[in-house]
């Protein structure tokens, strides 16, 4: 199917940059056809599966879907797929679940990182408030476990799995290391755990819902958690860097609210002048946007944390995790499959938005 002209902020906005730079090149075109079949047999059961019968849940619960997205997790999945029995309808649904709960993830991310914005719109706190967006983002972990239940007791175990490590990780972020702990090695662990995890999950699912060979289940999960590390690095970078018409997010969302980011735990192993009055100046920033301060004030410094070689050297990680989760595609026949996932795991560290 060749992508149709959409609004900006639909699904099809949001991800065609993706699908043109996965899918690049003549012998992609059939696998890129394929995919594109696949997301819409997603969307729709998508749609199907976020209609509620309370209103407000109904609305609610619709809100961050219909508002766009990258929709990368079952691209993913999608990919994988045709390692086996290609797309079928277990692996349109099991896509489908592993989204949703990346959109209860986001419902909740919101509240804990006091982001306004998300996909262009006011987040979901920001309109309903706090509890309705939690209840929501739970109603939606819900719905994705009972799609899983019905591919029995591996499928669910698979999605409990992903959910605790991806909240386990948001935990650690929120707590920060131990004393005496390496911040930047705590943090990367963090970043696999809070988004790596069903990233891997999406890429294994292809596999495991699709009945591919059991040997490449394992490669796919590793390609998938390494590509995932490789692409909240960036959204770090993103963090700082947002053009706010581009990304559906306020820049330095995350650092106003002192949630630390990579460039900022960089700038903090620095000992130059520089990088050690920038450090302190954010860190008293932070503090003041939390005594009520407007987060205004970090404006100045937070542009300067994105020209600084800290954010440069986030970059060069992503693009470290990005080669990794390359070099984990090794035990896959060469081919448009393989190269297409190559591709993805490029884009991912090469992104904007
Ligand atoms: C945002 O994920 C949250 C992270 C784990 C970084 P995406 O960047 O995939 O968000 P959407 O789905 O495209 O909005
Ligand atoms: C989101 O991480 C991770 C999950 C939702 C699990 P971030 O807080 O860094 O992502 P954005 O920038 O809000 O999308
Ligand atoms: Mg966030
Ligand atoms: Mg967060």
């Amino acid at each position: 199917m060749t992508p149709s002209p959409s609004a900006p902020g639909s699904p099809l906005a949001s991800r065609l940059g993706m699908t043109e730079r996965v899918f690049a090149g003549p012998r992609a075109r059939k696998l890129l056809a394929t995919v594109e079949d696949g997301l819409e047999r997603v969307e729709a059961h998508l749609a199907g599966e976020l209609r509620m019968t309370d209103a407000l849940a109904d609305t609610t619960s619709r809100y961050l879907y219909q508002a766009g997205g990258k929709r990368i997790r079952p691209m993913l999945a999608l990919l994988t797929a045709q390692l086996g029995d290609g797309v079928t309808q277990d692996v349109v649904e099991a896509a489908s679940a592993l989204e949703m709960t990346h959109l209860g993830s986001l419902y909740h991310d919101d509240v804990m990182d006091g982001a306004d914005v998300r996909r262009g719109v006011p987040s979901a706190h920001a309109v309903w408030g706090n509890n309705i967006a939690i209840l929501t983002g739970d109603l939606l972990f819900s719905r994705a476990s009972q799609i899983m239940a019905r591919f029995g007791e591996r499928a669910i175990k698979l999605q409990a799995d992903t959910f605790e490590r991806l909240v386990l990780g948001q935990m650690h972020e929120t707590v920060g290391p131990q004393e005496g702990e390496d911040p930047v090695a705590f943090y990367l662990q963090v970043l696999a755990d809070k988004t790596g995890s069903l990233i891997a999950t999406s890429a294994r699912a292809g596999v495991v819902f699709g009945h591919g060979p059991l040997e490449f289940e394992e490669p796919m999960a590793l390609f998938g958690e390494k590509a995932g590390v490789a692409f909240q690095l960036l959204d770090d970078v993103i963090d700082l860097s947002a053009d706010p018409g581009e990304t559906g997010k306020v820049p330095g969302t995350d650092l106003r609210a002192g949630v630390p980011t990579m460039p900022y735990l960089l700038l903090g192993q620095r000992s130059d002048e520089t990088s050690v009055a920038l450090y302190e100046r954010i860190d008293a920033g932070v503090a003041r946007i939390a005594e009520g301060a407007d987060s205004g004030i970090l404006d100045d410094d937070l542009a300067l944390l994105r020209d600084h070689e800290a954010t440069a050297e986030t970059l060069r990680l992503a693009h470290e995790w990005s080669h990794a989760a390359t070099a984990a595609l090794d035990p896959l026949p060469a081919g448009p499959v393989r190269e297409a996932l190559a591709r993805f795991a490029r884009a991912v560290a090469d992104r904007s938005s």
